[in-house]
């Protein structure tokens, strides 16, 4: 469907997903695992809309969570608590109550400290948690700095050097029941040897725990998408990595669990904005535009790209432009020198693309603005299924 067409329908600016595109990154992975004992965990920080975890849900996967609200979305979605894991460096009382009187299928233990908390609220609770630790495994992905997490510098993780400790309490906690190892080395990585790097650490520690009772192996999610256009490793690519080092493990019944985010959900997302005034100043064309940092926060994080389009065709010479929304900040820019046809005006509708990881799950209401309505297509039909939560909902949430 012309995603821009829908800019007559609904008010820009607005999010837009394909669902089949997301079916078929969801089939992508599960197809190249078949034949591997591999669990397929969706990390649905990356877009947590209940329409996006239940197509997941529907096609049999779990969730990575990171707190009861996502556990809540997932559950919207349809998707069973027994095939949810949640991390977490920072969990909530909250959140591990949540988890635990759902019935979650593991949480992964991120500190010392934690292990004693999860054990104290499972006895509360009456209950056994089933548990990972999550390992540092002092790796340091190829990756914006801001989302590499196995670095020693990191908040995440246990460190390798202090798993005699972790094993100790849990041994002298029956509340705690350990399963397995997890660890993430960070996100957006598209390099095939990285991911060995990181799944190779994990691997060796999980063998030298010598431990028949863990069961699973979580590596954790990571792989890249390709913003640019260029070739990145992808599930066919990595799948026979996996298979070649944890054969022996997943030979002797040990489930090996991924937690892939962006790669379901980015390139079926995209943010609708109209130019709101063509700016020539100091030598540059600024396109000004109706959506903000506060409604895709990446290229002002992380300096991401991501691609940007006019609408409609034109057969205009290209000009160099910064792309720029209307929040108060200077950083609050989509893009720099990139290339637009000169005859750009007022009320045309670009698309932001590969936005529907990280997009609007990571909006905010900076400047009292709307977040944003979601709207999804499939074929030729299309969905709002989020509406646009004003500043004025804010306020009456707030005020009652
Ligand atoms: C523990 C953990 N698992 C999975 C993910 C998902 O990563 P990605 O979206 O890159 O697949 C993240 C992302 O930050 C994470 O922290």
């Amino acid at each position: 469907m012309d995603k821009a067409a829908l800019a007559h329908e609904y008010p820009t600016p607005f999010y837009v997903y394909d669902a089949d595109m997301i079916r078929t990154r969801v089939a992508e992975l599960a197809d190249a695992f078949k034949g591997q004992t591999v669990s397929l965990h969706y990390a649905i920080k990356a877009n947590d809309n209940p329409a996006v975890t239940g197509i997941a849900a529907n096609a049999g996967i779990g969730a990575c969570l990171v707190s009861a609200g996502e556990m809540k979305r997932a559950m919207a979605g349809g998707m069973k608590p027994e095939l949810m894991l949640m991390n977490g460096a920072a969990k909530s009382d909250a959140d591990i109550i949540f988890a635990l009187e759902n019935n979650i299928g593991q949480l992964n233990i991120e500190s010392i400290p934690e292990l004693t908390v999860v054990a104290d609220i499972a006895k509360s609770l009456g209950k056994v948690a089933t548990i990972c630790l999550r390992v540092n495994p002092e790796v340091t992905a190829t990756t914006h700095s801001n989302i590499a997490t196995g670095r020693r510098s990191d908040k995440f993780g246990i460190l390798v050097e202090d798993l005699d400790e972790a094993k100790r309490i849990i041994a002298s906690r029956p509340e705690l029941k350990w399963v397995g190892l997890s660890a993430h080395i960070g996100s957006q990585i598209h390099d095939v040897e990285e991911l060995r790097l990181g799944y190779q650490a994990l691997v060796d520690i999980f063998k030298a725990q010598d431990n028949p009772g863990l069961d699973r192996l979580d590596l954790g999610g990571g792989f890249g998408v390709s913003y640019k256009g260029d070739a990145y490793a992808r599930p066919k690519d990595f799948a026979p990595v996996i298979a070649e080092m944890t054969k022996d493990l997943q030979a002797k019944g040990v489930r090996i669990q991924l937690e892939p985010g962006r790669y379901v959900a980015a390139e079926a997302g995209t943010l609708v904005t109209k130019v709101l005034f063509v700016k020539k100043s100091g030598g540059y064309n600024f396109v000004m535009v109706d959506a903000g940092m506060n409604d895709l926060i990446r290229p002002a994080l992380y300096q991401a790209y991501h691609p940007i389009k006019l609408a409609r065709v034109s057969s205009a010479k290209d000009m160099p432009c910064v792309i720029a929304g209307p929040v108060c900040e200077s950083s609050d820019v989509f893009a720099r020198d990139r290339m637009l046809p000169d005859d750009i005006q007022r009320g045309d509708v670009l698309e932001i693309g590969y936005a529907g990881a990280y997009g609007f799950a990571m909006s905010s209401q900076y400047n009292a603005r709307n977040r944003l309505a979601e709207v999804m297509v499939q074929g030729n039909t299309h969905k709002l299924i989020r509406k646009a939560f004003s500043a004025e909902d804010f306020d009456k949430a707030t005020l009652v």
